[in-house]
């Protein structure tokens, strides 16, 4: 089941509910357990694989220095399990497809790896399809690019750290976000694809100033049609995901924008982003009414 080459189709029923004994198609193992990730998604469920050892060290605490402390367990492994239900096995296996695609193009170094499989489930009398990864865990800070300010931007994201110096962080940052966008722009070029930058949480950096993009199930397809595409859940995305590109080019590469870039001339006209603006108010208008 390495990174999705064979699948692992496994038949069994899903209790859905938030308790972990749900994950009744997961053989936990035998030195760890599941616990639910405190940054949750929209579109995933996340939980986190912990090691026995660790969860009881952050329970009961142990002696560092004369004192005791509850240091956080490290998960070891991520599990997403996406909340979308799939009505064939074919588009599950689609989106899989894509996610390999991501990591082809923009490579292991940039994106969380994730071994992903698909579980067939028998809810109310009807079998319906999920879409699940056990996903490399992230240590590190999120990326914003929606809060971004001064040239210095990348210096909020550092957490001091015995092996990394601050100006060895943003001088790494700045290299794997180069690359990134790169990345990026040829992923756009030759699949017609995007992945979600605009999500809150999508973009991580390590302690040591890495980048990693650690939403790997949604990556959008860029339509060629003159209405601003929405996702199934109302959002821009497409568009505020391209925005995002731009922003990582201006605010922290310095990049100064190019009148010939296809790109841009398409999605940053003036009456477009007022519409995407628009789009976007309703988007949360309604998130705000979901009780
Ligand atoms: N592999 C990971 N390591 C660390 N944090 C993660 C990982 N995957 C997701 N997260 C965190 O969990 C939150 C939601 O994850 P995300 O993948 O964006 O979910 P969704 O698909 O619902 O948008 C984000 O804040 C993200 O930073
Ligand atoms: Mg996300």
């Amino acid at each position: 089941m390495a990174d999705g080459k064979e699948l692992d189709i496994i038949t069994a029923p899903f209790i859905s509910n938030s308790k972990l004994e749900g994950l009744n198609f997961l053989r936990t193992p035998a030195t760890g357990c599941f616990r639910r990730h405190f940054r949750g998604g929209l579109r995933s469920h996340l939980f986190e694989l912990i090691q026995a050892k660790d969860l009881e060290a952050e329970q009961t605490g142990k002696v560092i220095d004369n004192i005791r402390q509850f240091p956080r367990a490290m998960p070891s492994r991520m599990l997403r399990v996406l909340r979308t239900r799939f009505d064939s096995l074919d588009q599950a296996l689609k989106e899989i497809e894509k996610y390999r695609l991501l990591l082809e193009i923009l490579g292991p170094d940039l994106v969380a790896r994730s071994e992903e499989f698909i579980v067939e489930y028998q809810g109310c009398g009807q079998k319906e399809i999920l879409l699940c990864g056990l996903q490399e865990y992230i240590k590190g800070t999120i990326l914003d690019p929606w809060h971004l300010a001064g040239r210095d931007a990348l210096k909020h994201f550092y957490r001091p750290n015995a092996t990394t110096p601050c100006h060895g962080f943003i001088a790494r940052a700045t290299r794997e976000i180069k690359t990134f966008v790169g990345a990026v722009r040829t992923m756009i070029h030759t699949t017609g694809h995007i992945p979600d930058l605009a999500g809150v949480g999508n973009l991580m950096l390590t302690p040591e100033g890495r980048l990693k993009l650690v939403d790997i199930n949604n990556i959008i397809e860029i339509k060629q049609t003159a209405s601003i595409p929405l996702d199934d859940r109302g959002y821009p995305c497409c568009d505020k995901s391209m925005e995002v590109l731009f922003i990582l080019e201006q605010k922290i590469l310095q990049q100064p924008i190019s009148m010939d870039d296809p790109l841009h001339e398409r999605f940053f006209t003036p009456e477009r982003r007022e519409e995407v603006k628009t789009l976007e108010q309703a988007f949360y208008k309604r998130l705000n009414k979901i009780p």
